[in-house]
């Protein structure tokens, strides 16, 4: 899983700090996917928001923005995917905080409250963060065979999203390091390099992420970074007695009362929760991976990693099967 990156542009480390500090301003929220949260906003002093406009947006990577909640006195109106899921809090006449019930894995990002008064409108911008993973993702296919479209058909069928920016690069500050570009949310497409060397941008760049900016999204081919945060349900290999080809796995997940389990299920029972099993099975998109969170001999030994053995042919029966039981 090699290739020479000629072109890359490498962000430095210290470059990106600064995003991080322009921030501090800001009002930082974590949370688990399936949480109920609460984003704060409210007026100052002895003000009443009565009469006044309260206005909830989410800002989007190109500057636009959705509307989430617009309230106007009693009357109140939720946008979209927020329709049934937000509300606002209320405690008393000066807040104009935000609920937002069973978070997912598009909620994280800038929220915006706009009080609006006419006299001094208050503005309050809020981060919303889901605690998750980021995992590179390349299909059956192989390597770089994704436009933008299939990158995000590709990771929501993994149960996860396209990583953005910060996720990456979060990502890379706890030590990720892949070989391969892959698409990001808006549209660039970088890799992360903590082990300079020269295959992957070369020895003598920094450790960051590579990035070779914005490529056309219809024809342009990477893998992906997807992002996908905590389970819902139970992820588990099932102990059975013989091993299995791929449709056999499929069925024996559902004869157990769950579904074969996805890429994204595997890397957040990996990394949200520290699951450990030496034993390659099967998974949705007929890959065959086993999480390892303790490295040992014969078992990743060098390193915590889920671990890819590959796409094998579908009839060998020579593998195991982890399964996926939705919680209801
Ligand atoms: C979140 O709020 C909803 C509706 O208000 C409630 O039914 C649900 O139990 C809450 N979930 C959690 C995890 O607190
Ligand atoms: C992407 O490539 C297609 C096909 O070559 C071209 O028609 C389109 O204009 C390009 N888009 C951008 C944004 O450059």
């Amino acid at each position: 899983m090699i290739v020479l990156f000629s072109f890359a542009l490498v962000v430095f480390a210290s470059s990106l700090h600064v995003k991080a500090q322009d921030s501090g301003s800001r009002i930082k929220v974590y949370a688990n996917r399936g949480d109920n949260i609460t984003l704060p906003c409210r007026l100052d002093g002895q003000s009443s928001l009565f009469g006044n406009r309260i206005k909830w947006a989410k800002l989007e990577d190109d500057s636009s923005e959705t509307n989430v909640l617009i309230s106007m006195g009693l009357h109140k109106k939720t946008y979209g995917d927020f329709q049934d899921r937000v509300y606002l809090l209320e405690v008393d006449d000066n807040d104009a905080t935000l609920v937002i019930t069973d978070l997912d894995l598009n909620d994280y990002g800038t929220y915006r409250c706009e009080i609006i008064n006419g006299m001094n409108d208050k503005i309050v911008e809020v981060d919303l963060e889901l605690q998750g993973v980021v995992f590179p993702y390349s299909p059956r296919l192989g390597r770089y065979n994704l436009n933008f479209q299939d990158a995000e058909t590709a990771c929501l069928e993994q149960d996860a999203v396209v990583a953005s920016f910060e996720q990456l690069y979060g990502e890379w500050r706890n030590g990720m390091d892949w070989c391969n570009a892959g698409w990001l949310n808006d549209g660039t497409v970088q890799y992360p390099i903590t082990k300079p060397r020269e295959p992957c941008g070369g020895v003598r760049t920094s450790a960051g992420l590579r990035n070779y900016g914005r490529q056309n999204k219809s024809n342009s081919r990477y893998d992906v970074f997807c992002f996908t945060a905590s389970l819902k349900g139970r992820f588990y290999y099932l102990i059975l007695p013989k091993k299995l080809n791929f449709d056999e796995a499929v069925n024996a997940c559902k004869r157990d009362g769950a579904e074969i389990a996805k890429v994204g299920h595997i890397y957040a029972a990996w990394k949200l929760q520290g699951y450990d099993r030496c034993d390659a099975g099967w998974l949705a998109d007929g890959s065959v991976r086993y999480p390892i969170s303790r490295p040992r001999k014969n078992c990743s030994p060098t390193e915590a990693a889920v671990r890819f053995v590959g796409f094998p042919d579908k009839k060998q029966k020579l593998y195991g099967v982890y399964c996926y039981k939705p919680q209801l």
